[in-house]
């Protein structure tokens, strides 16, 4: 089905051709000043130009040919050429019931050439806990998947854990000196290793610290990390049985906590699944030329003449043959290429980290290991601070994990829901908490422009009011009351239809309700996640005007009653298919 827009747009192009003036003219869009009217038309403007007319004749001789048809209430024309459009009330209620009808698109079409999109996020590192950066990479990420999925693409997700670095040596290290007895560590030893992990997650949590902070006061500890670093690298087994006993027991948790926040990946590969890609393609950018050594180490240079600012060489590998953070993203791209050959891979990434991604990218075109028909984007996000202004700390200082922040916003969900006495019930109050703390901190983020920095406000986001998760579920919440209340009064309007909207809250209601696939198609095609927010948070105070201003199961007529629920029901489908690709949900009740 196509958008409102669309519709409008042909009816005016028919009137621009009947006139003579070609209907490339005829273009629609939302109105810029909704005090005046709902649509608007500014071809008359340019088409004055092209016929060599006032414009505002043109807007007259179009708008005459528009008065009394069936998709317009007011066509009016305003100096010096603005065609200004009211939508007739029976035209609009046709669109939503055939939105309505519409099983779950809501008449929203899918993309005629669905592409192929990697996307790239979390990006957790083993066997060191979750953070708060890595909790915006993941809510924006999911999104973007999500959003991509509804719009008919392939999105494949792939978490890109950061399982490959000298925190795998530390952690080997560490445990030797505590547990020197393991068979892992025996030299020589030919055996089956056991399949249960010599340590429990909590441990791995802390034997990581633990051990980062001794190896950055004792050389000889941080060197013996990178000899136990380098020998994992090259095969030694225990040590790589060792490793993917952490992989286990690190994936097992991030799988948990990664579930808490409702997002999910397809693919769990990690910078570990590069390394074998990248012997034969180092090789390769050096036959070709591209890579050549300077001062020790392997290069290739990216700058480009109309740079501004100054363009490193993208380090292929270390004087000492070391590969690095770089050699694994671009073997990486090599296994996505190989096996997924995807149009576009979307990178979701603190965008401190844009400079490197210039240099990656420009080193796998230049190189030939991605073409032409592979966009690359960098996704970068700006950092979540505190009230202070600066990075999101602990109330002692610390860095903030993401399990207590998660926690603690559960908890003051739970307070409120308790102080507003909705919930009686223990049990359910605690479940609702833990639904509507996601929905604050998702939307929260959300609600911002990816790249910006924004900063964490416990009160305001968990606040009923404003423009919060909370209010959005809160909106939802009250539809769902009154559903339920019309269907114990014995009320039935399956059958029913939206009927032609009776005052101007509901019929704000029902233009905002109309531009749902605009809003879908623009939050995908400008990967903007806030513009969806922006959209349902009109769409939820449209609703609560709407509903102030109605006496909905109270009003008389049966029909007229019907028509009013039948409305919720699109209402509460549009905000719940919004918040389910934004990458929350709502309870029944809060
Ligand atoms: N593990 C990295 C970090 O914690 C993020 C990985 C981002 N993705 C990538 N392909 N480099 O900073």
């Amino acid at each position: 089905m196509e958008k409102i827009l669309n519709f409008i747009t042909k009816e005016v192009e028919g009137a621009f051709t009947e006139c003579g003036y070609d209907k490339s003219y005829a273009k629609v869009t939302l109105s810029n000043r909704p005090d005046l009217c709902e649509y608007q038309c500014n071809g008359a403007l340019a088409a004055a130009k092209a016929y060599k007319k006032a414009p505002f004749l043109i807007a007259e001789e179009v708008a005459s040919k528009l008065a009394g048809h069936a998709a317009f209430s007011d066509v009016s024309v305003v100096k010096p050429g603005f065609l200004n459009l009211k939508l007739e009330v029976c035209y609009l209620a046709d669109y939503l019931n055939r939105m309505q009808e519409d099983n779950e698109r809501f008449g929203c079409e899918k993309a005629a050439q669905p592409k192929r999109i990697l996307i790239d996020y979390g990006g957790p590192n083993v066997a060191k806990p979750l953070h708060i950066g890595h909790l915006r990479s993941a809510i924006i990420g999911e999104s973007i998947k999500r959003i991509g999925r509804f719009m008919g693409h392939e999105m494949i997700g792939d978490v890109h854990l950061g399982d490959w670095g000298l925190q795998m040596g530390l952690i080997i290290t560490e445990l030797a000196k505590r547990k020197p007895e393991l068979v892992y560590f025996e030299e020589g030893y030919a055996g089956e290793y056991p399949d249960e992990a010599p340590f429990t997650i909590s441990e791995l949590e802390e034997i990581y610290p633990t051990a980062s902070a001794k190896s950055k006061e004792d050389a000889s500890y941080k060197e013996e990390a990178m000899q136990t670093t380098y020998a994992l690298q090259h095969g030694r087994r225990g040590y790589q049985a060792l490793l993917s006993h952490i992989l286990n027991v690190s994936v097992t948790d991030l799988k948990r906590n990664y579930k808490n926040l409702n997002v999910s990946f397809d693919l769990w590969k990690g910078e570990s699944d590069a390394q074998p890609y990248i012997p034969d393609m180092v090789e390769k950018m050096k036959e070709d030329g591209y890579a050549y050594v300077s001062e020790g180490a392997l290069v290739v240079d990216v700058k480009e003449e109309t740079d501004t600012k100054e363009v490193p060489p993208c380090m292929i590998l270390k004087s000492d043959g070391a590969s690095l953070y770089n050699t694994t993203d671009l073997a990486t791209i090599v296994w996505r290429m190989k096996d997924y050959h995807p149009d576009q891979m979307i990178y979701v990434v603190d965008k401190r980290q844009e400079l490197y991604f210039t240099q990656v990218f420009r080193c796998a075109r230049k190189t030939g290991l991605v073409g032409e028909d592979t966009q690359l984007t960098f996704y970068g996000f700006g950092t979540m601070n505190g009230k202070d202004g600066k990075p999101f700390k602990t109330r002692e200082g610390g860095v903030m994990r993401l399990e207590h922040l998660l926690s603690e916003i559960d908890e003051e969900m739970y307070r409120k829901i308790m102080e507003n006495a909705s919930l009686t019930d223990e049990k359910e109050a605690r479940e609702t908490a833990k639904v509507v703390a996601l929905s604050a901190i998702k939307y929260g983020d959300l609600s911002n422009q990816a790249s910006k920095d924004y900063i964490f406000d416990l009160e305001r986001f968990t606040s009923f009011e404003g423009n919060t998760g909370p209010y959005i579920l809160y909106t939802i919440v009250r539809i769902k009351s009154i559903l339920a209340k019309y269907a114990a009064m014995g009320g039935e309007a399956e059958q029913a239809k939206i009927l032609p909207a009776k005052s101007d809250s509901e019929k704000d209601l029902m233009l905002a309700l109309a531009r749902f696939s605009s809003a879908m198609e623009t939050a995908f095609l400008e990967t903007a996640p806030h513009r969806l927010c922006a959209y349902i948070y009109g769409l939820a105070n449209a609703l609560n005007h709407f509903y102030h201003e109605t006496k909905i199961l109270t009003e008389e007529d049966a029909c007229v009653r019907a028509g009013y629920i039948r409305l919720l029901m699109l209402t509460r489908d549009i905000l719940e298919t919004c918040i389910d690709v934004l990458g929350f949900s709502a309870p029944e009740r809060m």
